[in-house]
């Protein structure tokens, strides 16, 4: 049979599988590219390889595409390749899709039973010179950071148990330490979370596993200086529903979220849980401790977030009910009783955070994020089914608000700050994008904004001679520095 996508939503449109590896040399700039910019940005993103086995897919199932802008003296070079997983090889070998619905082993050929199903298409972060492309669901897949060409899964000599490691590991600035955790991280619905340290130099130095009250998506998770934070949410994993083909993940809309907390020096038997009423959480902007307070902000909304999740009591998906809002938690360590503090701090619909990576950790200013503004057309589109259509600058401090509007029938993926120069104050800097344009002349650009002024529009704008498909996440790593948030000089935040 022929490789024939099917007429829907995950297939067409702004989300049409664009399946190019290649590359481009010396792209097309509009505007003038600062000298200092020199580095790599890196993308991660789903971009389905070959037609879904059940007739339908969701987007997050998706073959991991990793691409590549080099940026050096005021040009830029475009590279682009999959990730070859175990799951790209076999499909690649029987030229279809063998493996079925997102996470549920249940629904794959049986001649690929107990293969490793992981896509590696959420994130591509670099840490101790090596470049991996992450997916909640596995381990990390190292690459070449020239040629983006697969090393390899990275289980770090042996060392990493677990089955799964986050595509949203944190790095400390001042330790240069990669935080990570695996949920699910000894089998499907598992509740085992191990807990992992990298250390700066590439070796896995801790890995501690621990119980967690309910197997929950814990996509993201935060850290501060001091601490170590586990939020589970109310979107849960059931085997048994599994083995009758049902999906990985439901949204109970009566299970309390449970907030882990811990010391970054303490026993994960000693995690102190709160309860939080249910709720969607997703990506974390950053969180600090003050005193014996620490404070998470992060994107919650009062239901479940995506549409391709369905509600346990089968009510439809809410819109404006599952709009992210950017909220600071804040939890009082000193206090026996499990209440906490919570503050709305923007009323906006806006998620895919950034911030300045050498105050990750730490008390902070400035937040960079991707909003949809309702009073502008939208474009139903995008990784998880939003067409953001602005990027924003949020400043903690005062509660300013600056947006940048992409354009018609464009969608903009999630900003990436990358500091002036390693002394620059805080959010004093670049923020980069890549726009998909859905028009006409439909094609891609990565746009470059000045992040103290993004309302000004783009400095920058490199343009690509043909769509990419939306990614997920992405970093950016500076060719000077041996990583891109490690902060050379500790200070405190502004
Ligand atoms: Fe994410």
């Amino acid at each position: 049979m022929s490789n024939t996508f099917p007429e829907t939503p995950t297939y067409t449109g702004f989300n049409a599988p664009r399946r190019i590896e290649g590359e481009v040399f010396d792209l097309e700039v509009d505007g003038e590219l600062p000298a200092r910019l020199n580095g790599s940005f890196y993308r991660c993103g789903p971009d389905p390889r070959f037609a879904p086995r059940l007739g339908d897919d969701i987007n997050i199932n998706g073959d991991g595409m990793v691409t590549l802008f080099r940026i050096k003296d005021g040009h830029v070079d475009f590279r682009s390749r999959y990730v070859r997983t175990e799951k790209f090889r076999l499909e690649t070998m029987a030229r279809k899709s063998l493996f079925g619905a997102y996470r549920n082993p249940y629904t794959d050929d049986p001649g690929v039973a107990g293969r490793d199903r992981t896509t590696a298409n959420t994130n591509a972060v670099f840490h101790a010179g090596r470049l991996f492309a992450l997916k909640e669901d596995g381990l990390p897949h190292e690459l070449d950071p020239d040629t983006l060409e697969t090393r390899g899964r990275h289980d770090y000599a042996g060392k990493m148990k677990s089955e799964t490691a986050t595509a949203h590991p944190k790095f400390d600035p001042q330790s240069g330490e990669m935080l990570s955790h695996g949920y699910e991280a000894r089998g499907l619905a598992s509740r085992d979370v191990a807990l992992q340290v990298i250390a700066r130099d590439g070796k896995l130095v801790r890995e501690d596993f621990f119980i967690a009250p309910y197997c929950s998506m814990m996509h993201d998770w935060a850290v501060s200086a001091g601490h170590f934070i586990f939020p589970l949410w109310s979107t849960t994993a059931d085997e048994a529903r599994m083995r009758q083909g049902g999906p990985h993940w439901v949204f109970e809309a009566d299970r309390d979220l449970a907030i882990g907390i811990m010391r970054r020096d303490a026993d994960v038997k000693d995690i102190r849980w709160y309860r939080l009423p249910p709720g969607g959480v997703g990506h974390i902007l950053n969180a600090f401790d003050d005193g014996d307070r620490v404070c998470v902000d992060l994107f919650i909304s009062a239901r479940n977030q995506f549409p391709f999740i369905q509600n346990s009591d089968g009510a439809p998906f809410d819109r404006e009910r599952a709009t992210p809002r950017l909220t600071r938690w804040t939890f009082d360590l000193s206090k026996k009783n499990d209440r906490f503090e919570a503050r709305t701090c923007f009323s906006d619909f806006m998620e895919m955070p950034a911030t300045d990576p050498r105050y990750q950790l730490h008390a902070y200013r400035h937040g960079f994020t991707a909003i949809v503004d309702p009073s502008r057309p939208l474009n139903a589109a995008g990784t998880i089914g939003v067409g953001w259509n602005t990027i924003a600058h949020v400043d903690l401090s005062t509660g300013r608000l600056e947006r940048y509007y992409a354009g018609e029938k464009t969608t903009c993926g999630e900003p990436c700050f990358i500091p002036r120069s390693p002394f620059a104050p805080e959010g004093d800097g670049y923020l980069l994008s890549v726009l998909i344009r859905g028009d006409v002349d439909s094609h891609s650009e990565l746009i470059v904004l000045d992040a103290q002024h993004i309302a000004d529009g783009p400095m920058a704008t490199v343009r690509l001679p043909f769509r990419i498909r939306a990614a997920v996440h992405g970093s950016w790593v500076p060719a000077a520095q041996p990583h891109p948030s490690f902060r050379t000089e500790p200070g405190a935040a502004g």
